[in-house]
């Protein structure tokens, strides 16, 4: 009986029509902006997280290559973002970098996988909160592989339960978001454990045909009302596509590759401007929607194509 082989980790993403990424860039595309003026005001822009108040909901989501693009390295790349007022995620890659971004006081969050073994995870989560992280969270996506096997990279992973993320939820003080959901099943799930909140992503088209973010998101904003902090992925890359997730009922955003780009382009103070604009570009949008701040976006204002 011959076994399979897949021919790549990700499986057979060169299929357009399985590109996750593709479509929901292709949604994304579709949301326009409904302007209005009259009776506009300047907005201010002050993004709760945890006991912290940012000066942008926009956050350098979790990517590799930071080390690889600029002299700085990750670490310059956590430096320049707190510059903006805003705070890095980091993956679970490189604990020596993560030790290093932690030791220079850089407001950061880990997200760390869903190893199998609780025990671990207990480790790492004590370890970020006695070294000062801003929270932390873990990429619920990673329990299997797309081919629906036990996922791994080094340590062995698992999916995880209701009853895990309570444990782990329970066992620090600091900010615990879920991320990877993309559907009202696993966010009523994650409000049920008393997560501090979520990321909503496709974790840059790791499964076939995902419902774009942007489109679940209402959905979800429904399901939980304001049990969880909702932050969402997936090609937010300017205030105008940061504004439509805001519109669709995100409190805050990730951006991973766009902010990679921007360092690899212009090294720490082009990230530290990268930020900046995106959060201008925000004001912009809500300023002219009759948006005064984060809590009162004018939900109206997106419209399907
Ligand atoms: C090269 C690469 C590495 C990534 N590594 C991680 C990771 O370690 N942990 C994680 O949660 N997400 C990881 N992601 C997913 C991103 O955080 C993000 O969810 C995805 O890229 C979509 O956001 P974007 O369109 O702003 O890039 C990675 C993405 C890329 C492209």
């Amino acid at each position: 009986m011959a076994t399979f082989i897949p021919k790549g980790k990700n499986g057979p993403v060169v299929i357009k029509s399985l590109n996750s990424n593709q479509i929901s860039d292709a949604y994304r595309d579709r949301l326009v902006i409904s302007y209005q003026f009259i009776e506009s005001c300047v907005p201010t822009i002050a993004f709760p997280f945890g006991d912290r108040v940012l000066n942008t909901p926009v956050m350098v989501g979790p990517i590799g290559g930071f080390d690889r693009v600029s002299e700085a390295g990750t670490l310059g790349a956590a430096r320049a973002t707190a510059e903006a007022g805003s705070i890095f995620w980091t993956g679970f890659h490189n604990k020596t970098e993560w030790t290093e971004i932690l030791k220079a006081g850089v407001p950061a969050v880990r997200v760390i996988k869903p190893l199998k073994d609780n025990k671990r995870l207990l480790e790492e989560i004590a370890f970020d909160t006695e070294n000062g992280a801003a929270g932390y969270a873990m990429d619920i996506d990673h329990g299997l592989t797309v081919y629906g096997e036990l996922d791994a990279q080094q340590e062995q992973f698992s999916p995880k339960t209701v009853a895990d993320f309570r444990l782990l939820s329970e066992a620090s003080p600091l900010p615990f978001f879920l991320k990877g959901v993309v559907s009202v099943h696993d966010a009523l799930l994650a409000a049920e454990a008393g997560v501090t909140g979520i990321v909503i992503s496709g974790h840059n088209n790791r499964f076939p045909c995902a419902v774009p973010p942007l489109k679940i998101l209402p959905k979800i904003r429904e399901a939980v009302g304001d049990r969880l902090q909702i932050l969402v992925d997936g090609g937010l890359n300017t205030g105008y596509e940061v504004f439509k997730a805001l519109a669709l009922g995100a409190d805050g955003v990730l951006s991973a590759r766009g902010m990679l780009a921007a360092y690899s382009k212009e090294g720490p103070d082009g990230l530290t401007q990268h930020i900046l604009e995106v959060t201008a570009e925000l004001k912009g949008a809500m300023g002219n929607t009759g948006s005064p701040d984060l809590k009162h976006i004018n939900r109206e204002s997106v419209i399907l194509l």
